[in-house]
């Protein structure tokens, strides 16, 4: 394993200097190009300003109970409101696009029948353009839809938003639900001048009885004057390959949109953890946006790149929050994304040299010096409603290995402040079962919740405890997510990320909070 884990470094570090003086060459170029620009328009190429708004929606008292359409736009526009408000803030950051979250204007927790007051007409626009704002009289209960447009010309910025939708249907049509309408849960994207761009219809719903799933998979992607191609999704969406992965493989998407009205679920999947994932794992950006209810577990939000996250998350603030951050198109060769000082070759070295080495092509049979798990008896934990297979991380170095079905997860290990905690080396590899049906593989490290084995994938949000380590499995499928939190709801970027021969593997060092969380999250679509 060490043995080719050092070919492998080398041979990185080859191409990333060849990267390197290419990239001084080019750079050079753009900075040439980037000059006049940026004095004409002053934002260098690439580059664009983002704002994303944590809003907390104003609910209607009573969700379930049916209302007139009069009242649902009186509740509606309170939170159009603070939209508008936020519109004309960020417009004086110079903001670009702004993304309202999931379910931001209507709320949730209504019926179907008493959701129905709260939708607005989505007609299908082919290649017909429409103005909300400036032609409202083209159609019906667009009255959301008009006010959305009008903002996105006060701020004269790209809007995104969610709200709830509807579109008649008959009986020629063998998907049309009973009552002859659909209603669905709905992105829209409003250009700088309020033109209507398009929408996106959830599809992976989370138990949202009041909407319908489309009758086919929206793949929704728009352009910008500012930057590559942008992609939508929503919420649970995150966690399926349509539209999301499809999107980002087969669409050429390079930056995400995605609205989010998310209950943290810790260890692994807290709404920033799997925002910044999904930007990793990907190479995209991800301007994601949660809604605020602490009390509902709901808050996190974020800008992600591949290599930088602006995040926000907060418990305690009653109110909303607008992040604006300037971000880039990602770099087109991901291997330049591992430049961070943590994750240089030669402290790598210095990390593995303290280890036993092994034969050169032994990752499949690493070598048994390295691993203690034949004297570390494993157990048995719940992490989020799934039951893991565990060792403990007590040493203050060790390597640890931990099998369940066709999955080995591995880790090598150093602290650096070592105190009490209880750390372990989780495997899962199996259906999730409870809130949604899934296939997961996943290696974590995780902080357990006391000294006790069954506080393993207990919800903790502090540590002390700094590591440097390296964490690999052998995945079989080809798309996992790479998860880092640190303590106090913090992310960090992992300082190497990828494939090293039939293993998934990422590598951090230096640390600069203690450790929560270090987790490759694998999805299995195809076992769902
Ligand atoms: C939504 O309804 C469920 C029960 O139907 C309730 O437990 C939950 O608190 C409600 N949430 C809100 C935000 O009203
Ligand atoms: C809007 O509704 C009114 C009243 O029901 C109707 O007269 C009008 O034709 C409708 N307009 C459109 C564009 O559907
Ligand atoms: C059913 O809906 C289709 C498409 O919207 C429409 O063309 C057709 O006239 C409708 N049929 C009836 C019987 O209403
Ligand atoms: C408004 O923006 C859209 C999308 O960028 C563009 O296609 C359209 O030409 C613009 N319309 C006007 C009147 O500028
Ligand atoms: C990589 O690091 C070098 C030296 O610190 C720096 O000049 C370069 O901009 C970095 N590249 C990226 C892509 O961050
Ligand atoms: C977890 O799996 C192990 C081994 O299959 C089993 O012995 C244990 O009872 C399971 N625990 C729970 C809570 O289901
Ligand atoms: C992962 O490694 C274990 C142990 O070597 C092996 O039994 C298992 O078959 C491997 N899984 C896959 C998918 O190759
Ligand atoms: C960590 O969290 C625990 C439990 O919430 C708390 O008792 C402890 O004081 C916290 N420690 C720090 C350093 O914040």
């Amino acid at each position: 394993m060490k043995g080719s884990g050092a070919t492998c470094e080398r041979t990185r570090k080859e191409r990333f200097i060849a990267h390197i003086m290419l990239g001084a060459w080019y750079k050079l170029g753009l900075f040439l190009l980037c000059y006049q620009i940026i004095s004409l328009e002053g934002h260098p190429e690439g580059h664009y300003v983002a704002a994303v708004y944590e809003h907390r929606s104003i609910l209607t008292p009573n969700p379930k109970v049916l209302t007139d359409r009069e009242s649902a736009l009186r509740l509606m526009n309170q939170n159009l409101d603070l939209y508008e408000e936020q519109v004309m803030a960020a417009a004086k950051e110079g903001v670009q696009i702004i993304v309202f979250p999931e379910d931001g204007i209507h709320g949730f927790n209504f019926t179907r029948d008493s959701l129905y007051p709260f939708l607005d007409f989505l007609p299908s626009l082919q290649s017909e353009e429409w103005n909300p704002c400036l032609e409202p009289y083209k159609f019906n209960d667009t009255e959301v839809l008009q006010r959305l447009s009008c903002m996105a010309i006060m701020g004269q910025m790209y809007l995104v938003a969610n709200l709830g939708t509807k579109q008649p249907c008959n009986s020629s049509d063998a998907h049309c639900p009973a009552d002859g309408r659909y209603q669905f849960n709905t992105n829209v994207v409003f250009s700088d001048n309020g033109t209507f761009v398009t929408s996106y219809r959830k599809q992976n719903l989370y138990f949202e009885y009041a909407f319908d799933t489309p009758p086919e998979v929206d793949y929704s992607t728009f352009d910008t004057p500012f930057a590559e191609k942008f992609g939508i999704f929503i919420c649970f969406d995150i966690l399926f390959f349509e539209p999301a992965v499809r999107l980002v493989k087969d669409y050429g998407v390079k930056h995400i949109v995605f609205t989010a009205a998310w209950m943290n679920q810790l260890p692994l999947l807290a709404s920033i953890e799997i925002q910044q994932a999904f930007a990793v794992a990907f190479n995209v950006n991800v301007l994601a946006v949660n809604n605020h209810h602490p009390s509902l577990g709901m808050t996190g939000s974020g800008i992600h790149s591949p290599r930088r996250s602006f995040w926000y998350h907060n418990m305690e603030s009653p109110e909303g929050k607008l992040i604006i951050a300037q971000i880039s198109d990602p770099p087109a060769d991901a291997d330049l994304l591992w430049n961070d000082t943590s994750s240089t070759t030669e402290s790598y070295r210095e990390f593995f040299s303290k280890e036993p080495s092994c034969e050169e092509n032994d990752i499949d049979a690493p070598c048994n010096k390295g691993w203690s798990h034949e004297t570390v008896p494993s157990f048995h934990s719940t992490m989020m409603y799934d039951n893991f297979t565990l060792v403990p991380a007590w040493e203050e170095q060790g390597s640890l290995q931990v099998c369940s079905n066709s999955l080995c997860c591995y880790v090598d290990y150093q602290r650096h402040v070592l105190s009490d905690d209880f750390y372990a080396l989780g495997v899962f590899d199996d259906l999730h079962t409870v809130h949604g049906t899934y296939y997961v593989q996943a290696c974590a490290l995780v902080k357990c919740g006391g000294p006790q084995f069954e506080t393993c994938g207990h919800e903790i949000t502090n540590a002390t405890d700094t590591f440097d380590f390296h964490l690999w499995g052998n995945f079989s499928t080809s798309y996992v997510f790479p998860i880092l939190l640190t303590s106090g709801m913090t992310l960090e970027i992992p300082g190497q990320v990828g494939w090293e021969g039939s293993h998934y593997f990422m590598r951090k060092n230096q640390l600069s909070e203690g450790l929560l969380t270090a987790a490759l999250y694998g999805r299995w679509y195809e076992r769902d």
